[in-house]
């Protein structure tokens, strides 16, 4: 190559690095902003003896979209000059209620009507209670939903009624919210517009779906009585790998068509240098695969663009249990959650120089269906646990003859570990579904543990779940 080939290479090269730099830097900038942005708004509550209004933004989100409304809500009344904070509902009380006098809550349903486990000592403390007089306080509702469960917006209903019937008036009619319809979304903007002037803010949109390309995918379970399950690896089509934590999801919107995302949960942490899925094929009534799924499983997908966004999910995040020995239960596609979770743990112990024994536990307890063909990613655990870093790993199969065995099943016949586990300060994170599996571990924990105790580490942010 002449010495002018190699200048312009050598140009080329520079001016790329620089771009690449740009853009991180941007995004941290941005970042940060946020951050700064958001902390201001969960400075405590307004002093009751201030002066003016004093307005409160509460949040009961399952998966993060309620959660993200509310900051998006929060801000722009901030913007507008207002004396806001943003609280989860469950941290509110009649004191705080007392503190207040504008009262906005986005919340969403979950269950099957029920409210987000974050919700729940809201629920528990104020709800139950006939004897909180509300009649101070203007409130307006934003409730979110989904029109295919049987219980369309159960939550928001429930509390709007309790709310008016506790005195509160309301600024405007209770807004309902089907699978994020955006004329709806609208519609609470412009309330809001009407009572304290513009809420224009840049980020008020739903998160945009950014271009990634599917890098790798792999099936985990060739074989199987069940659906295939697949490992996918994905990569940002430009720039740098975004910021995530263990337990966050993403959104993927279908290719081609206008329809409403799908949530993954993500089976990998930023170290790990990649976003990692773990997707099962599901299957439709008419036995065709499922449109998002079916999509991303199908074979010689390698190299498509997939247009995703990634949800912080703070339910489901390690939080306050960072020091906390960790059950982690799941089945199926739920594994993805526990392994982000494990990685998360195991890469940051081993950044920061420590030894397994100076790490506390891991316990994993999953369900498939059979041993031949059903354990994802068995050799990485299996090496963990000869580590010493996976302390405990329970695998349970269902269809390997004679008595089918699940999850709840394991957990009952190891209930002193699993008491022992929670009195030793645990934490119990439970990924993967709810209708085989989620609901029976509910019900085996609240027969080993009492229900009460489950109810304290629920409302201690002990226990979270990425059920869906
Ligand atoms: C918080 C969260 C996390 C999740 N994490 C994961 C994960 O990590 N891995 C994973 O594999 N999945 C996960 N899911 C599930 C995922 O979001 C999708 O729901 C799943 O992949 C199916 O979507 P699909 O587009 O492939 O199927 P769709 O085409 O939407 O079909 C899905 C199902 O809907 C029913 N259905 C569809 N059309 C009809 C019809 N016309 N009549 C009657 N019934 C119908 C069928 O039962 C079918 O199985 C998660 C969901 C949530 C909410
Ligand atoms: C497991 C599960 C159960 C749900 N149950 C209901 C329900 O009973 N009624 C309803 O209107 N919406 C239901 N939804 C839809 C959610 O309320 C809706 O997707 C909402 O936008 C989620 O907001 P969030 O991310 O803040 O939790 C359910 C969603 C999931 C994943």
């Amino acid at each position: 190559m002449s010495n002018t080939r190699y200048a312009w290479a050598a140009a080329v090269a520079l001016l790329y690095t620089l771009f690449c730099l740009l853009v991180a830097w941007h995004h941290a900038r941005r970042r940060h902003a946020a951050q700064r942005d958001a902390a201001a708004l969960l400075d405590g509550l307004p002093d009751a003896a201030a002066p003016g209004p004093r307005w409160c933004v509460a949040h009961a989100s399952q998966t993060g979209q309620a959660e993200a409304l509310a900051l998006q809500t929060a801000q722009a009344l901030h913007a507008a000059g207002l004396p806001v904070r943003l609280l989860p509902l469950g941290a509110l009380r009649a004191e705080e209620l007392a503190r207040i006098d504008h009262l906005l809550c986005i919340a969403s349903t979950y269950g099957e009507g029920d409210p987000p486990d974050s919700a729940a000592a809201f629920v528990r403390h104020c709800m139950a209670r006939d004897d909180i007089d509300l009649s101070h306080l203007q409130v307006g509702l934003l409730a979110l939903g989904d029109s295919d469960y049987a219980r369309f917006c159960g939550f928001g209903r429930a509390l709007d009624g309790w709310l008016v019937a506790r005195g509160a008036r309301p600024m405007f009619e209770r807004i309902e919210v089907d699978n994020a319809d955006p004329a709806a979304l609208q519609r609470w903007r412009d309330e809001l517009a009407l009572r304290v002037g513009s809420v224009d803010l840049p980020d008020w949109q739903t998160p945009a779906c950014a271009p990634w390309l599917l890098v790798d995918s792999r099936l985990l379970n060739p074989g199987s009585l069940g659906q295939p399950l697949h490992h996918l690896v994905l990569q940002p089509a430009g720039g740098p790998l975004p910021a995530w934590e263990a337990g966050d999801l993403v959104s993927i919107q279908p290719p081609h068509l206008p329809d409403q995302a799908r949530d993954y949960s993500i089976a990998s942490v930023p170290a790990d240098g990649a976003l990692h899925l773990v997707v099962r094929t599901a299957q439709r009534p008419d036995g065709s695969p499922g449109r998002v799924s079916g999509w991303l499983t199908a074979t010689g997908r390698h190299g498509d663009t997939v247009p995703l966004s990634i949800r912080p999910h703070s339910g489901f995040r390690i939080a306050g249990n960072a020091h906390r020995p960790l059950l982690l239960i799941g089945n199926g596609s739920g594994i993805a959650g526990l392994r982000a979770h494990m990685r998360q743990r195991i890469g940051q112990a081993a950044v920061q120089g420590r030894a397994p024994g100076d790490t506390p536990p891991l316990w994993l307890v999953y369900g498939e269906r059979q041993a031949a063909c059903d354990r994802p990613f068995a050799d990485e655990t299996a090496c963990w646990r000869a580590e010493g870093w996976l302390q405990r790993e329970d695998r349970v199969y269902s269809r390997d003859g004679g008595r089918h065995r699940y999850v709840q099943h394991l957990l009952a016949d190891a209930a002193d570990d699993v008491r022992a586990w929670v009195e030793g300060g645990g934490a119990i994170y439970i990924c993967g579904s709810r209708d085989g599996m989620g609901r029976e571990v509910d019900a085996v924990l609240k027969a080993l543990l009492g229900e009460a105790c489950c109810q304290a580490l629920q409302e201690d942010g002990r226990l979270r779940r990425d059920v869906y």
